[in-house]
């Protein structure tokens, strides 16, 4: 075990549990394509600058190469009793494969710009990840949504049969809330599309930096203008956990439905075996697992974006440490979001949709009231007196025990005489979804419109 990189105005160090306390490899290995990245495009610049010699970062970019190629080969011990962090977990392997050469790597940076360099190369990646995990929902959703066509169901409001719908409307809802998500994973790209790489601890350097070419060569199309922002600022995971939370409740939402969906009282779907799971002791069982745990993984979602914010909320500038809690809350969210992503994309895709069970449902539940107070709308009644009349309609078939489609023409002339043999075909579920035709509605015509236009944002996406 050897001194710290930082040890020497020091006569003790922090050592065993204290030590581990304080360190971040645990976490922060994950980020060593990225550390490495950085550091290459850090000696690049050196070089280009003629801070370092032609020779030494020669040396360190082929270190830095070999070490990324073990790395990738697990042949890389981040071990926290070695090392702090990702990043002199890096220079310190250097520096013994190549010797003085890698102790020059550090000039003219600090782990201050370093770290945050890393986590901002990290979140365009996984903000484009998120992004096209949405997106691939979103085609998965619209997919099912085409198949099932004609397929009708109760619409609820209050849980409380309202209105009928087409199954496709209702999945459709889904589709616009996970393009929203892509929006927002596009918007935390661009959050994080910017280089602190230069700013070094908190006040820029004495070398002649070129910041415009590193950031060039990391792919940044921004570089941060105040280097005391530079490495203070963590508003780029902010955007991104945000981004994971409101996507993160929208799965949950979405997995609330399956499951109730799936219950065998509902009965509209069916979880595909390959998405479901079975019980250790009751054999009969089907569970809907993993919809269950997308909804219950959103709590801890919720709670890394709490996390990130109450971290930055009393932070004085410049670097804190503190700020090494910025890390593990972004992992978490991104992981978390991913897999649920991925587990809905595959559940939405595999279910069988029961839409016989779905249709005899729809004829529950009086569902068709407003349509018949319409009805008498268009008979002439006014439409407050024609909502009493249905009223009442729905209640004699609540006391008959029929359903509103049941009804004679003489029990509805008895409600009230405006009511002729044309209400039958006005309150078929077919047409009193048909009719819904207003831009967004449910009607097929109009949902059609809705899926047509769905394709064009996919397209543009
Ligand atoms: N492991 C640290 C972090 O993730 C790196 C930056 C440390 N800088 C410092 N001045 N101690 O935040």
């Amino acid at each position: 075990q050897s001194a710290p990189l930082w040890s020497g105005r020091f006569s003790d160090t922090p050592t065993g549990e204290l030590e581990l306390f304080g360190a971040s490899l645990g976490f922060d290995q994950r980020l060593w394509p990225q550390d490495i990245q950085g550091s290459i495009a850090h000696a690049t610049m050196l070089g280009r600058q003629g801070i370092l010699s032609a020779e030494d970062v020669d040396a360190i970019v082929g270190g830095l190469r070999g070490i990324a190629a073990d790395a990738a080969a697990g042949a890389i011990a981040f071990d926290p009793s070695v090392d702090e962090d990702v990043h002199m977990c890096v220079e310190r392997v250097l520096t013994e494969r190549i010797g003085e050469a890698g102790g020059r790597l550090h000039t003219a940076r600090s782990r201050n710009d370093q770290s945050v360099t890393d986590s901002r190369l990290f979140a365009k990646e996984q903000a484009a990840t998120l992004y096209e995990a949405a997106l691939d929902l979103c085609q998965a959703i619209l997919a099912v949504s085409r198949e099932q066509g004609d397929a009708v169901m109760p619409g609820y409001t209050h849980l409380q049969p309202a209105q009928p719908v087409l199954f496709s409307h209702h999945l459709m809802a889904y589709f616009w809330m996970f393009l929203r998500d892509t929006v927002r994973f596009k918007a935390a790209w661009e959050a994080a599309d910017a280089s602190p790489l230069g700013a070094a601890a908190l006040a820029g350097t004495t070398y002649p930096l070129d910041r415009r070419y590193s950031a060039d060569l990391l792919g940044f199309s921004h570089v941060i203008p105040n280097t005391m922002d530079a490495v203070s600022n963590r508003d780029f995971i902010i955007d991104l956990v945000y981004a994971c939370a409101v996507c993160q409740m929208h799965l949950s939402r979405l997995c609330e439905e399956l499951v109730d969906w799936s219950s065998a009282e509902v009965a509209f779907v069916e979880m595909d075996d390959s998405h479901a799971t079975g019980s250790s002791i009751m054999p009969q069982k089907k569970n809907p697992d993993f919809g269950e745990l997308v909804r219950g993984k959103t709590g801890r979602v919720y709670g890394d974006l709490v996390a990130i914010l109450t971290v930055m909320k009393g932070l004085p500038m410049t670097y804190d440490k503190d700020l090494q809690e910025d890390k593990e809350p972004m992992f978490d969210a991104v992981d978390t979001v991913t897999g649920s992503l991925h587990a809905l994309r595959g559940m939405v895709s595999t279910m069988t949709v029961k839409a016989d069970r779905m249709r005899e449902c729809a004829h529950e539940g009086y569902m068709a009231a407003t349509d018949l107070a319409d009805y008498l709308v268009g008979k002439g009644m006014p439409f407050r007196q024609a909502h009493g009349v249905a009223g009442r309609t729905v209640a004699y078939c609540v006391q008959a025990g029929v359903k509103l489609q049941e009804l004679t023409l003489d029990e509805l002339r008895a409600q009230c005489d405006l009511f002729d043999e044309d209400v039958f075909d006005w309150v078929d579920i077919d047409n009193v979804v048909a009719r819904r035709d207003t831009y967004g509605g449910t009607g097929h015509e109009a949902v059609a419109a809705q899926m047509d236009l769905a394709v064009e944002k996919l397209a543009a996406a």
